[in-house]
């Protein structure tokens, strides 16, 4: 009798995990995609996975739809590397991965879970959106969905695979987690597929051009992470989690043992710094040379390339750092990078993960372009961002920092703690050339030699302002530091830092200016 009833089990088991089918595994298969089992397979630590609601099935109110256990989603809890998290997986054999009422209440339920026990939760999504067939039932699973995305954001991280054809509604929440990671050539992202833009717009566009990983890892900055593949996917994720605390409440994992010196000076960190100010070099060199063992894990790496976001540690604690890259735009800030950064730094903010800020910039980007689409609005939410964030916050200026964009990156009174500037550190209102044609502008236009004068001009001004000594006077820098030590009095600041409570004034939330 007994024996019966776990053979019965078995049987419902082996009936669950097989999905949608084997024509319809072998179909996944052979789009070159893993199922939702392999893909929890690949991100847990072997054997951690616990499935929970196998054998929720729809409702049966349209009979023509038929019923798989699963009902197009597996979901349930294990651990990576140890550290307990939440999953939900999408399974496109079932029903495409469409989202229906009691998928929504399987998703939902993983979600509540993971709020209640603060620990991260990892979406891999694979669906073709609102399951049509269940009409308003499955817009309004979505709506449960996208208010729990809401009510976790901040308190504990919140990470998205895609990886297949995410649809309508399966594209918002993703949008709405911390960090999104989606794989070349399989994860595509879109509202409206090529064909509604073909019928509404007639343009002919393909799923890739439209919303693949490249689209959104380098244009609309949609993906934080583009994988080659869904292993490299996976390997993200994990790397992603070790960085971070399990939640609001928690600090993030410090390394158990020192793999880095943390006094370890770098003598030919100067050289890596052109001495004509205007040549480009990589700040990604400098980062390196900074943080632990030389591991940047960098965050948006395609997207607004002109700013550098992304994790690292230092001294065994991890750090966020944000830097202008001198590469791009002269490293200068724009919508994107600003949007970019502020974002960043609103999640480190978040969970407790202190901020590293390293600066050379000529200022905010100039134009038209910048100007119609809302460079006041976007610019400022890095102001923002850094004014909000309570965290340890230390800058290091490495070379120029004008104007806004010397206020907005991390600057004293936007409440950074430890403000550093290298020996060639530029601080002033506009860079030399085009402060001396605005200040000098009568004597230059009567000058016999007006290019040698305002070149003698520009060295004047670089003498007397572009450099961190007038900041020093002030207290603004706290210390003009010998570039090749930047390593070591980052580490100190972040130890003298470590208990750091700073306080806000109570309010119900801000209204960043969106
Ligand atoms: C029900 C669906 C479905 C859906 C796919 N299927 N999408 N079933 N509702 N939304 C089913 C198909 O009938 C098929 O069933 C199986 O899933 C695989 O689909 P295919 O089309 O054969 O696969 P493929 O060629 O790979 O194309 C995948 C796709 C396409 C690009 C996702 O299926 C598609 O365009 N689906 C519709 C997308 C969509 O418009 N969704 C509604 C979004 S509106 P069988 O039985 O053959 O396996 C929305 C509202 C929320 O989400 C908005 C909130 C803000």
């Amino acid at each position: 009798m007994h024996e019966e009833k776990v053979k019965r089990l078995a049987a419902l088991k082996k009936s669950a995990e097989n999905g949608g089918g084997d024509e319809r595994i072998e179909a996944q298969h052979s789009k070159g995609k893993l199922t939702a089992r392999e893909r929890i397979a690949l991100l847990l630590d072997e054997g951690s996975f616990v499935e929970i609601d196998k054998y929720v099935t729809h409702r049966g109110d349209d009979p023509t739809v038929q019923k798989f256990y699963g009902d197009g989603a597996v979901t349930g809890f294990g651990t990576v590397n140890g550290r307990q998290i939440f999953v939900f997986a999408y399974d496109f054999t079932v029903l495409g991965g469409s989202l229906g009422e009691m998928t929504s209440k399987k998703i939902t339920k993983v979600m509540d879970h993971a709020m209640k026990v603060g620990c991260p939760i990892v979406g891999i999504i694979d669906s073709g959106g609102a399951r049509i067939q269940e009409g308003v039932n499955s817009l309004d699973g979505y709506g449960d969905i996208f208010f729990r995305n809401t009510m976790a954001s901040g308190v504990i991280p919140q990470i998205t695979a895609s990886i297949g054809p995410c649809a309508g509604g399966a594209v918002y929440s993703p949008a709405m987690t911390d960090f999104v990671v989606m794989v070349e050539n399989i994860g595509q992202m879109f509202v409206t597929g090529p064909e509604v833009v073909k019928e509404v717009l007639s343009q002919e566009v393909s799923f890739e051009e439209l919303g693949g990983a490249r689209a959104h890892g380098s244009k609309s900055g949609v993906a934080h992470f583009v994988a080659k593949n869904e292993y490299d996917c996976f390997d993200k994720i994990k790397k992603l989690l070790s960085f971070i605390p399990q939640n609001n409440a928690e600090e993030p994992p410090m390394m158990a043992e020192l793999t880095d010196d943390p006094n370890r000076v770098d003598p030919n960190l100067i050289n890596m710094l052109p001495e004509n100010p205007y040549q480009q070099y990589d700040m990604k060199e400098i980062i390196k040379s900074v943080v632990d063992n030389g591991d940047f894990f960098e965050v948006h790496e395609l997207f607004a390339e002109n700013v550098l976001v992304g994790f690292a540690r230092m001294g065994g604690r991890t750090v966020g750092i944000i830097a202008n890259q001198p590469m791009y735009l002269a490293g200068a800030l724009d919508i994107n990078s600003s949007n970019k950064a502020a974002r960043f730094i609103r999640f480190c903010d978040s969970f407790n993960i202190p901020i590293v800020t390293l600066v050379d910039t000529p200022g905010y980007l100039p134009g038209t372009d910048q100007e119609h689409n809302g460079i006041i609005r976007h610019g400022s939410k890095l102001l923002y961002a850094y004014c909000e964030a309570t965290v340890p916050k230390i800058t290091c200026i490495i070379g120029k920092a004008y104007g806004g964009a010397y206020i907005a990156m991390g600057s004293k009174n936007l409440r950074a703690d430890v403000n550093y500037a290298w020996p060639n550190a530029e601080i002033a209102v506009l860079g030399p050339e085009a402060a001396v044609t605005i200040i000098h502008r009568k004597e230059l236009k009567n000058a016999p030699d007006a290019p040698a004068m305002k070149k003698k001009l520009a060295k004047d001004y670089r003498d007397k302002f572009a450099n961190p000594y007038l900041a020093a006077e002030r207290g603004i820098i706290d210390v003009v530091i010998d570039p090749m030590e930047t390593r070591p009095m980052i580490i100190r600041a972040l130890e003298a830092l470590a208990n750091k409570k700073e306080a806000r004034p109570w309010k119900k939330h801000g209204n960043i200016n969106l």
